[in-house]
């Protein structure tokens, strides 16, 4: 199974810029070929999750930005995993690089928000990667080994078919700064050896782990297809459907 996540961020927030990009959305994937074995995941801001869910295009997911552990009681502002499902939801970000830099989420809260997510049948979309002062420490390697074991604690082998890990340098996002193939694919070496380690080979290849950072269809074959990814989560380019669309024939 191949993914492609498009993070709509904080865009789109009149239900007028919404049913624009849902108008849009629907007139260009008429045009393009569809496969089950690719998934498109449309994720918008979460007061729009319902309008998403009756205007998107036939075969085209839901998913969440963000969700809180709990799943109901006095925690304000929280988005609850419970109404995301309700909503139609069927996958949600955690712990993407914007909310761990702007909000302090931390390495545990993300691992609780994924267990949520997963708890409730959804698929959590785990997001990890290092910082530029990091890498350039030589702190990958140990930042990128925490973030996952943390996050994946009590997450048990049986339930690895809903989570997907995306590997997303911080330095990446929003840059137009991609790393090489031959550096996306030693982490993702690194975090199938984390995975094997924890839960052996069997279980461990049941997570599709992603590359996200200044994805573009013209960088597909770099950054995913030669890189072995299982896809890709996609923040700018997902805000323009033919651009969006485009990414998606390069998984087809
Ligand atoms: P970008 O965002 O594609 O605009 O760099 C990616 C992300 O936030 O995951």
């Amino acid at each position: 199974m191949k993914y492609v996540i498009a993070n709509l961020k904080m865009n789109f927030v009149t239900a007028r810029e919404c049913d624009q990009y849902l108008d849009a959305l629907n007139q260009e994937w008429q045009k393009h070929k569809h496969s089950d074995a690719v998934k498109l995941i449309v994720c918008p801001s979460p007061l729009y999750t319902e309008r998403f869910a009756s205007k998107l295009p036939d075969g085209v997911l839901l998913g969440g930005q963000n969700a809180f552990w709990e799943p109901r009681g006095s925690f304000t502002g929280e988005i609850s995993v419970l109404a995301l499902q309700d909503a139609g939801v069927s996958a949600v970000v955690c712990g993407h690089s914007e909310r761990r830099g702007y909000l302090s989420e931390t390495n545990e809260q993300v691992g609780r928000k994924a267990n949520a997510v997963i708890k409730n049948k959804m698929t959590a979309i785990v997001c990890i990667g290092e910082t530029v002062e990091e890498r350039d420490n030589e702190e990958m390697i140990l930042v990128i080994t925490e973030q996952i074991t943390q996050a994946m604690e009590n997450i048990a082998a049986e339930q690895l078919g809903n989570v997907v890990i995306a590997y997303e340098p911080r330095w990446a996002i929003g840059t137009d700064v991609t790393p090489s193939t031959q550096d996306i694919m030693q982490v993702r070496i690194m975090i199938q050896k984390i995975l094997i380690k924890k839960y052996g080979a069997e279980q461990a290849s049941k997570v599709a782990i992603l590359y996200g950072g200044s994805v573009k269809a013209s960088l597909m074959d770099e950054v995913c297809i030669s890189a072995d990814m299982a896809g890709v989560l996609v923040g700018r380019e997902s805000l323009d459907s033919k651009e969006l669309l485009k990414i998606v024939d390069k998984l087809l």
